[in-house]
């Protein structure tokens, strides 16, 4: 995303709010496909058991297709479903955020100060699930976000960071102070927009793929807003949305889209608190993978860093914490 952003003039860069809302829409698309394969085994408000005219003769049987569309209407349109708006507004929020703080700091700085929202999220969890953590567990999740602002550090200093910054244009010019105050607010919707959608996911029947299909749904409209704002009044408005949007644009969406529906899924089969470990081990491991294929070297720093997320994740899974805390369950 950084390199998308900061290696061509400001003139000549893409429209973030035109990424954000091809993201939604791909999102959106690819979750009601496969809402529509699931729709009956999925008991949901509508029915608890499925239904008998979905269950029998051949998939794509027309009049089977045509119950199955009338099904998926009524989920998706299901009297519950104005509750995701209120995350799909705070996740278009964030996802502007990202752009703005990843174009105006450097892309290890921007991860790292990213890393705060592991105590955002804890927080939101505490508040509003009820979780329950204990002093143990807090101050693993303090040592996760410093361990893996270790490691991240490391990673951009010692590689893609200065690899990435030679290549930028030297008209490229950051704002510090409004891509850390961009981070900060990115931290904070982060945190609550997850926690929210948990929250919402956990206390119904509906079925993931209709209820991202709901989020996607209600992003549309806030995600419209930045881009009828900066609307140029010259040129045509389709053509303007799309201008200088090339491979790395579309690389920055596949990966925004392609993380958004694994996200939807950690946060389904487990919570958001563990979806702050698996990313900080994940960021672990995909360095070790790049010491394996591109002779990246590995660092005092990386070490340190790794271990203290390593002890960071078994000191929230020993014994002695508060019996209704989550489990790291890996099985
Ligand atoms: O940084 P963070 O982990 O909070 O980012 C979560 C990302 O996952 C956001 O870009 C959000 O749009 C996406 N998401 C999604 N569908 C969900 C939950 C989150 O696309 N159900």
């Amino acid at each position: 995303m950084h390199y998308s952003r900061v290696s061509i003039p400001p003139s000549q860069s893409y429209s973030a709010p035109t990424a954000v809302l091809l993201n939604e829409l791909l999102k959106g698309s690819i979750s009601l496909a496969i809402a529509f394969t699931r729709i009956d085994r999925s008991t949901s408000y509508t029915s608890d058991t499925p239904q008998p005219g979905l269950t029998t003769g051949r998939f794509w049987n027309p009049s089977k297709v045509l119950l199955r569309i009338r099904r998926l209407g009524r989920e998706v349109f299901s009297p519950d479903c104005w509750k995701l708006s209120i995350p799909a507004i705070l996740y278009v929020i964030q996802n502007n955020l990202q752009y703005v703080a990843a174009t105006n700091l450097e892309a290890a700085t921007f991860q790292v100060s990213y890393q705060m929202k592991i105590l955002t999220t804890a927080a939101f969890s505490v508040l509003l699930l009820r979780k329950q953590l204990s002093a143990s567990q807090w101050l693993a999740l303090f040592f996760l976000a410093i361990g893996v602002g270790i490691v991240q550090i490391q990673t951009g200093a010692g590689d893609t960071s200065k690899a990435a910054s030679s290549l930028l244009f030297a008209g490229t010019s950051m704002n510090a102070l409004k891509g850390f105050l961009a981070v900060v607010a990115a931290c904070f919707t982060s945190g609550l927009a997850g926690v929210y959608f948990e929250m919402v996911l956990k206390n119904s029947q509906a079925d993931l793929w209709i209820r991202n299909v709901q989020l996607s749904a209600f992003s549309l409209l806030p995600a419209l807003v930045p881009i009828i704002m900066s609307r140029p009044a010259d040129s045509g408005f389709i053509s303007s949305l799309f201008e200088n949007f090339g491979a790395w644009a579309w690389a920055t969406v596949a990966i925004q889209v392609f993380g958004g529906l694994v996200t939807a899924m950690v946060i389904k089969y487990s919570d958001n608190i563990l979806k702050g470990f698996a990313t900080s081990l994940s960021i672990v491991i995909s360095f070790l993978a790049s010491v394996a294929l591109f002779d990246f070297q590995i660092t005092f720093t990386f070490i340190l860093g790794s271990v203290v997320v390593l002890i960071a994740t078994w000191l929230y899974n020993t014994p002695g914490r508060s019996s209704n805390s989550v489990r790291l369950g890996f099985a």
